[in-house]
């Protein structure tokens, strides 16, 4: 994946009418920021794309015939140690749909034309399918890595990487592409390794993974057993997970909120938009209604559940109307702390080639907005603190003399008059003031 890999050949053969010909055209373009470039023969192409017509009598035997003979180029490019991923397009993959590659297992992949913007995930998908690395290249963005450090590690406090890379495919996001499909690691290695952490004194774990909530075991245990098992761990009295996917928060994950006393009441659960037509164009498989009540069956089992989230403004197509239902949504949850970006176009990924690109000043205006937003509720959140009495983690020494810091459960920095000693101890502190990015407390004289 670097910026010198060889550019990978694409063969269109264009059936039938004019439609079909700017069809070819728009999925060269598609393909391009992937490092294909067009070639005349199909005998060395990467990727051959039949862009398929329906109009005449015979069109889908003759498609047919035509893929016994690619079958035999892959085959032979196949012995010579080399990929050839065969697409097949147009009005005959429309109509026709699985039954192609029931017919033809030389095909990868079928697509019609309402879905040529999603050819980058097809094509990572079928890559993945044949056990190969991606054929995309892709700059690293670090601003949007899900896993880039939202906060200090330190001795008292660790991350754990127990799931990498993403199966999703958001059509904004080149996560996909640049980490590769979901991956877990053993729970037995993972238990190890926070055990060891434990042994050196760290007693908040943070499990880490771009999909964190697909976590899988290999026996159905899934995240929330993970957490179950690490609970046990002795030292260890905090556990955290980021980043979750709304499709992968299961019962028994939401159950490990009621029932793990570990497991710290706070959540990073991106929503991305509020607007159910942007959430299908990004291939989020998830309606604002099923986010909703994602968020409901966790206060549910916690009461005190604080969340976090990522949104995207000025996703191609986003209208206002839509955006106000991202700040209705935002609205209704009520976020403890947020992040927000403008959408970015990441060449290569299906965004990037959508209608509907929206101007930067709009992006930037709504981003404004929703920003203000986001901030009153993590000020009235933080406020809402005042008064009580949290357990903190004493992390580190604060900013002033004589002051230590550290987290919440809601994972507030919070400061208070007290003994460098303490730090790695949970101590019982009582809020006496809020700002926004921090809480300002006492010694309480009460048990946490
Ligand atoms: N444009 C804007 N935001 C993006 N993110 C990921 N890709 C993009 C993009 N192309 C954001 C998402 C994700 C977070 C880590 O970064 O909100 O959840
Ligand atoms: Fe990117 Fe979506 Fe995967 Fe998150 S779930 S890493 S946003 S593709």
């Amino acid at each position: 994946m670097t910026a010198q890999a060889p550019a990978r050949r694409l063969y269109i053969k264009t059936y039938g009418c004019q439609m079909n010909v700017y069809d070819s055209e728009r999925m060269a373009d598609v393909l391009r920021p992937l490092g294909y470039g067009l070639t005349d023969a199909p005998d060395d192409a990467d990727l051959v794309v039949l862009n398929t017509c329906h109009i005449r009598e015979k069109a889908t035997e003759k498609v047919y015939s035509e893929l016994g003979q690619i079958r035999r180029l892959k085959a032979r490019r196949a012995d010579a140690g080399e990929a050839m991923l065969v697409a097949v397009a147009g009005c005959v993959a429309q109509a026709e749909g699985a039954e192609i590659r029931r017919r033809q297992p030389a095909v990868d992949i079928v697509v019609g034309p309402q879905s040529y913007h999603r050819l980058p995930e097809l094509i990572a998908r079928a890559h993945r399918a044949a056990g190969e690395a991606l054929a995309a290249e892709f700059e690293p963005d670090a601003k949007f890595d899900a896993l880039a450090g939202t906060r200090d590690s330190s001795g008292v406090s660790a991350f754990v990487t127990v799931q990498e890379g993403c199966d999703k495919f958001c059509t904004f996001c080149v996560v996909p592409y640049t980490r590769g499909p979901e991956y877990s690691r053993p729970p037995a290695a993972i238990e190890a390794e926070a055990r060891a952490l434990a042994d050196r004194g760290v007693r908040e774990v943070t499990l880490l993974g771009q999909n964190v909530n697909a976590y899988d075991d290999g026996a159905g245990g899934g995240l929330a057993g993970l957490i179950r098992r690490l609970a046990k761990v002795p030292g260890l009295a905090r556990l955290r997970y980021t980043t979750s996917h709304p499709r992968d928060m299961d019962e028994a994950l939401i159950g490990a909120h009621a029932e793990v006393e570990a497991l710290m009441p706070y959540l990073h659960l991106p929503a991305q938009a509020g607007s159910d037509r942007v959430l299908k164009a990004m291939n989020r498989g998830h309606t604002a209604r099923d986010y909703l009540s994602i968020v409901g069956r966790l206060r549910a089992a916690r009461l005190d559940i604080a969340l976090s989230g990522d949104f995207i403004v000025g996703f191609p197509g986003e209208t206002e109307a839509d955006f106000q239902a991202t700040l209705d949504l935002v609205r209704e949850v009520g976020y403890a702390s947020a992040f927000s970006f403008k959408y970015s176009r990441r060449p290569g990924t299906p965004g990037a080639a959508m209608r509907g690109q929206v101007p930067d000043e709009v992006k930037a205006e709504r981003l404004a907005r929703l920003q203000a937003l986001l901030e009153d509720h993590q000020r009235a959140f933080n406020r809402a603190q005042v008064g009580k009495v949290l357990p903190v983690l004493v992390e580190k020494p604060g900013s002033q003399p004589g002051q230590i810091a550290g987290r919440s459960p809601y994972l507030q920095a919070t400061h208070f008059q007290g003994d460098v000693r303490q730090i790695g101890e949970i101590v019982p502190v009582r809020i006496v003031s809020a700002a926004k990015n921090s809480l300002a407390a006492e010694p309480a004289m009460v048990a946490a």
